[in-house]
């Protein structure tokens, strides 16, 4: 496996997705720096990779060595100053508009004048996060699925004022770290989202209603359907909060109704019941 024209990458955030992210980079052999806020969030970042690879260690998919050569070639920090020599950056904080917009700023400053910016946004507009540096040319989209390591698709967004080249470069990429990368428009949702959340938010509907228990319809789905996991087991592992900010963006856009949350979905959140991170969501874990 190869980076492709890329040999030094960084990641802005360690959460979940973030830390999946470096882990499928360093394990494509790049040499990788890992951002977070303070020494906590670090932390708890170093435990995403050390969580994920122990589990591929115990499965027999790694050796002890390899694991140790993939957690060597991650370096970890809160400065960003760290990413100065990087060739491409993604950006994978929380969804909010203001703190990417943000993170770009500081990105734009810091960068090579010719480094590759991306953000793992789900449900934002690359255009508006583009726009807040001075490289707009060179802003993609590279959206990866959960969990990261697993998942092979990897959408690659191109803006309208996205350089071809840029798009090109980062789809290589994907491809030379064994994923699938499909390019797609800067549209809310892009592809995967905007068919896979009409039936999530359905599913949530149709259990508001009464109309089956979250275990059967689980099971229909994956029973029935063939599907890996049923649409509540598949929320809880995205995480509510997220599950709602992709509807409310693809609402936002469409005003296609099936796109307008499910009230329960809505009232977990605001109850803090995020899925498998907070311990619960739709189910309970651990
Ligand atoms: N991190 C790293 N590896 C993981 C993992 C995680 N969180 N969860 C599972 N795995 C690995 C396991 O180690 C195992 O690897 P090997 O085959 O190499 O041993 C493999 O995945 C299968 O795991 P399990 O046997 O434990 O469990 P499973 O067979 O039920 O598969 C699953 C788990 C891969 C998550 C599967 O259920 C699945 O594909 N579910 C659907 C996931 C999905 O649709 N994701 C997309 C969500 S939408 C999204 O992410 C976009 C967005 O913007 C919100």
């Amino acid at each position: 496996m190869s980076g492709g024209s890329f040999s030094k990458v960084g990641v802005v955030g360690l959460g979940t997705m973030g830390a999946g992210i470096a882990e499928v980079l360093a394990r494509g052999g790049l040499a990788v720096v890992g951002i977070e806020i303070n020494d906590e969030a670090l932390a708890r970042g170093r435990g995403h990779l050390d969580d994920s690879t122990g589990r591929a260690v115990k499965r027999g998919k790694l050796t002890e060595e390899g694991r140790r050569e993939i957690l060597d070639r991650i370096t970890l920090s809160t400065a960003f100053a760290d990413l100065a020599d990087c060739d491409l950056v993604i950006e994978a904080v929380p969804e909010r508009l203001e703190l990417k917009r943000r993170v770009f700023a500081e990105l734009d400053k810091v960068c090579r004048a010719d480094a590759v910016l991306a953000t793992n946004t789900s449900s934002l507009s690359v255009t508006d996060i583009a726009i807040t540096t001075g490289r707009p040319a060179q802003v993609v989209g590279v959206h990866f699925f959960n969990p990261a390591p697993v998942m092979r698709l990897v959408e690659v967004i191109g803006t309208v004022v996205t350089e071809p080249g840029a798009v090109t470069r980062v789809a290589d990429l994907v491809r030379g770290l064994g994923k699938t990368p499909v390019v797609v428009g800067d549209r809310a949702g892009f592809v995967a989202n905007r068919l896979l959340f009409g039936y999530l938010n359905q599913a949530a509907a149709m259990y508001g209603s009464g109309h089956a228990t979250l275990e059967d319809i689980d099971t229909a789905m994956k029973v029935g359907a063939g599907l890996p996991m049923g649409p509540f087991t598949l929320m809880d592992l995205i995480g509510l909060d997220t599950c709602l900010e992709v509807l409310e963006a693809i609402y936002r856009e469409t005003r296609d109704r099936r796109h307008a949350p499910a009230p329960v979905l809505r009232e977990l959140v605001t109850a803090g019941l995020l899925g498998r991170k907070t311990g619960r969501g739709f189910h309970p874990y651990g």
